[in-house]
C-alpha cells in the first residue's frame, strides 16, 4: 500500500514519524508529499492543512494521529465517505490520568496557591482535606475520562462520571444526559472536562454553567479550548466562583503572548501537552489498523461522523 504522512509538525518530530512508522511498516510505502497521489490508499494525519486530503482517488483510510478528530471533522476538504479512525494508545490514557492526577492533586492541596505565595515570600500553611473529602466531576468517560477516573479513584477522591450513554467505570458513580450535569457539577469539588469537542460540547462551560458549580471549586479543561467560554471562565475566576484553573487547551494555540491566562494568578497553563501521541507506541497501532485494512478486518475505534467523535 502507498501511505501519505500528511502532519503539520516540526522537521525532527515529522522525522521521528517517518522512523517509527518505517519501522512499523516494513514494505509499505511511505510518503511524505503528495507527489504520486493517485496511488495514496492511506492518509496519516496530524492536523493536515485544509486540502491536504482532495485529490487521492485510492484515498480508502484516514489513520489520525490525535485522539482528538474536531479539526479533522471541521475540514470541508476532508473526502467524506473515507473512514477515519483515531488513535487510542492506552500509554496515552495513562499519560492523560497523570496530568489530570497532578491537576487535582495540586488543588485539593493548595499546591497552585502555595506556588503563589512562594513569590511574595509568604509563609501561610493551610488546613488539610483528605483525597476522600474531595469530589472530582470527569466530563466523557471515554477512552480517557475512563482511565482518569479510575486513577483518581485508585487515589481515594470521590469520582462522578458524566457521558452521553450510561456506561459503568469500575464501581465509580456515573450519570448521562443532560439534565443530570447541572446536578453533578453542584456536588463537584473539582470538574474536569474530557468531552470530546462536538455541536453539543462547544462553549458547554460558559457563565450559566461556572454558576451552577460549588462555589470555589477548581477547574480543570484537558480537551479542548472551544469547550470554554474564555471570558466567561475569566469572569468566574475574578468574580471568586472558581478557584483556579488548569488549562492545556486554548480558544486559540499558541496562546497568544497578551492573553490574560498568562498571567492570572488564578489560572495554571499548560501548552497543549497534556498527553501527546508517542510515536514509539503508536506507530504499531496505526500498523494494527493497516494490517486490519489489508485483511479485511474491522478497523478499530472507527469515528462516528454524526457524533462528532
Ligand atoms: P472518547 O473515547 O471518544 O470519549 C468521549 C466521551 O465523551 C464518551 O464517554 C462520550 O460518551 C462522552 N461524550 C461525548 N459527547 C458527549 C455529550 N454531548 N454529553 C456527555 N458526554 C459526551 O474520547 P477520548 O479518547 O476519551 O478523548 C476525549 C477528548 O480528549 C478528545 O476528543 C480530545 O479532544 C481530548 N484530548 C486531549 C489531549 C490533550 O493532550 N490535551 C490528548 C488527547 C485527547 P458516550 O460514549 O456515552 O457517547
Ligand atoms: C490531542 O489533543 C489529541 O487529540 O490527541
Amino acid at each position: 500500500m502507498s501511505v501519505l504522512l500528511a502532519c503539520d509538525v516540526g522537521a525532527d518530530e515529522a522525522a521521528q514519524w517517518r522512523a517509527a512508522l518505517g519501522a512499523a511498516l516494513p514494505g509499505e510505502r511511505l510518503v511524505g508529499t503528495r507527489e504520486g497521489a493517485d496511488d495514496i490508499d492511506v492518509a496519516i494525519v496530524a492536523n493536515p492543512p485544509p486540502g491536504a486530503l482532495t485529490g487521492l482517488p485510492r484515498l480508502r483510510l484516514i489513520q489520525s494521529l490525535w485522539a482528538g478528530v474536531d479539526r479533522l471533522l471541521a475540514d470541508p476538504t476532508v473526502p467524506a465517505q473515507v473512514p477515519i479512525v483515531r488513535m487510542v494508545d492506552p500509554l496515552m490514557n495513562a499519560a492523560m490520568a497523570e496530568t489530570a492526577l497532578w491537576a487535582v492533586l495540586a488543588l485539593h492541596r493548595g499546591f497552585f496557591r502555595y506556588a503563589r505565595w512562594q513569590r511574595e515570600a509568604r509563609w501561610a500553611p493551610h488546613g488539610q482535606r483528605r483525597a476522600q473529602e474531595v469530589t472530582v466531576a470527569v466530563l466523557g468517560l471515554g477512552q480517557m475520562g475512563r482511565a482518569v477516573a479510575l486513577r483518581l479513584a485508585a487515589q481515594g477522591y470521590r469520582v462522578l462520571g458524566w457521558s452521553t450513554r450510561p456506561a459503568a467505570a469500575g464501581g465509580i458513580e456515573t450519570q448521562a444526559g443532560d439534565t443530570a450535569l447541572d446536578a453533578l457539577l453542584a456536588r463537584a469539588d473539582v470538574v474536569l472536562n474530557l468531552l470530546p469537542l462536538t455541536a453539543a460540547t462547544r462553549g458547554l462551560f460558559d457563565a450559566a454553567r461556572f454558576g451552577r458549580m460549588k462555589q470555589g471549586a477548581g477547574f480543570v479543561n484537558l480537551a479542548r479550548g472551544a469547550h470554554v467560554v474564555e471570558a466567561d471562565l475569566l469572569a468566574a475566576l475574578d468574580g471568586g466562583l472558581l478557584h483556579h484553573a488548569v488549562l492545556d487547551v486554548f480558544q486559540t494555540e499558541p496562546l497568544p503572548a497578551d492573553h490574560r491566562f498568562w498571567s492570572h494568578p488564578r489560572v495554571t497553563v499548560l501548552p497543549h501537552a497534556a498527553a501527546q501521541t508517542d510515536p514509539r507506541s503508536a506507530a504499531g497501532i496505526v500498523a494494527d489498523n493497516l494490517r486490519a485494512l489489508r485483511e479485511g478486518r474491522p478497523l478499530a475505534h472507527l469515528v462516528d461522523r454524526a457524533r462528532g467523535y
